[in-house]
């Protein structure tokens, strides 16, 4: 039996995890071990996804919780080097640009194994951001190379790895909207207010494509308060527009508590804050928004194979598939009143859907790791 431990640790790897465990299932020759670094913990963030996704009860969660990237690194690093010591893995598969991927990915190369990459190769090149650094840091050690684009394939070739190295599968996360397409569009689409006593529900409230979906999260847009206090009152104003519907990121809910800003956000009604969705639910909103306002990576890919206009509020993308082919816009703060304008009157860029996003992607993997 080949020995697979695969590394899931924060929401978005979550949506990646599920399709390959379930490819996996029963598999005659490879044993996957799940290991849970507890990045995020919350039911919220964490437990339904498992649930609504079917991803089995992890083998083992290191509990590592919310800390300075440095000592949550540690941490994931100090319990996963054990793991593989008592296990001895002949692979350690990890998914995405998050801390936890970065620390296995550590420490499984130094115990010299073989490590594979999913979603290798994608570049913002912009070092500000911590996730470019965990891709940097992850892509310079791993041994395998899974990319769910062509541009992937040359930011690789040209950091100098070997093109028999490089395998473009493509994109898992659309393998799990594709699997759970009958479930995402019967999901629950009744919602708790955030800063009321309150439930409102979509086809009620807000009514399909008439409203647009907003999640905000990275921390150069919403640890600032100056930024955050711009970015506040620009949704305001977005939602007189068209409503606007935010499952809050505890991030991002932690800092408007912090810097005062829920007032502000009060005062405008059609601006529904609601906690953050499970992932069934929260496909359902998107793909019965008009539009999705964001600063999500993962967001980018869902809308443009939904594709939904999509405006991403940042300087730069590590994902640009998304807007060569698909529906996605880079904007800032500035454009988005106008942007929102132009999408109200039927004139949101549309696009396709970027090679292999097609709900194949585990089957594909599973069959490199086969062969490796
Ligand atoms: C992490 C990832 C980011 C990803 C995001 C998706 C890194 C460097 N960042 O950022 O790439 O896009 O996840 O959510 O790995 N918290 C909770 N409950 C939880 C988890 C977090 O309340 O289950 C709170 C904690 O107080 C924590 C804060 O949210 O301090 C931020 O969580 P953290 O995991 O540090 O980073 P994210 O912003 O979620």
């Amino acid at each position: 039996m080949t020995k697979l431990i695969l590394v899931a640790g924060a929401r978005p790897n979550f949506m990646k995890i599920a399709p390959l465990m379930h490819a996996l299932k029963n598999h005659p020759t490879i044993q996957p071990i799940l290991v849970h670094t507890g990045q995020h913990y919350d039911v919220k963030m964490s437990g339904q996804f498992f649930d609504e996704l079917n991803i089995p009860t992890p083998d083992i969660n290191l509990e590592v919780g919310s800390a300075s990237h440095a000592v949550q690194t540690a941490r994931i690093m100090e319990g996963f080097e054990k793991i593989c010591v008592e296990e001895k893995p002949d692979f350690v598969l990890v998914v995405g640009d998050v801390n936890s991927t970065a620390a296995c990915t550590l420490v499984a190369s130094k115990l010299g194994i073989t490590t594979i990459h999913y979603e290798a190769g994608l570049r913002s090149n912009d070092r500000t951001m911590p996730e470019e650094i965990n891709r940097l840091v992850t892509d310079a050690i791993s041994d395998v190379f899974i990319t769910t684009s062509k541009d992937a394939d040359d930011n690789l070739l040209k950091e100098n790895i070997p093109a028999h190295k490089i395998h473009m599968l493509g994109n898992l996360m659309i393998d799990s909207l594709v699997e759970n397409k009958t479930n995402i569009d019967t999901a629950n689409a009744r919602f708790k207010l955030l800063n009321e006593d309150k439930e409102i529900e979509l086809g009620k409230d807000f009514m399909p494509q008439k409203f647009g979906i907003l999640t905000f999260h990275r921390p150069g847009n919403v640890d600032d308060k100056e930024s955050l206090t711009k970015l506040v009152e620009i949704w305001g104003k977005a939602s007189e527009l068209v409503p606007l519907v935010f499952p809050v990121h505890p991030r991002t809910y932690k800092n408007i508590q912090l810097f005062g800003l829920q007032e502000v956000i009060n005062q405008y009604k059609q601006l529904y804050f609601i906690e953050p969705l499970g992932y069934l639910s929260f496909i359902h909103v998107v793909e019965n928004a008009l539009f999705a306002l964001t600063d999500s990576g993962g967001i980018q890919e869902e809308t443009s194979y939904l594709n939904i206009p999509c405006l991403t509020v940042r300087p730069n993308t590590e994902r640009p598939v998304t807007i060569w082919e698909g529906s996605n816009k880079l904007i800032t703060i500035d454009d988005i009143l106008n942007e929102i304008t132009l999408i109200v009157e039927g004139k949101g860029k549309k696009g396709t859907k970027p090679h292999f996003w097609d709900g194949n992607t585990a089957k594909r993997i599973v069959k490199l790791i086969e062969n490796l």
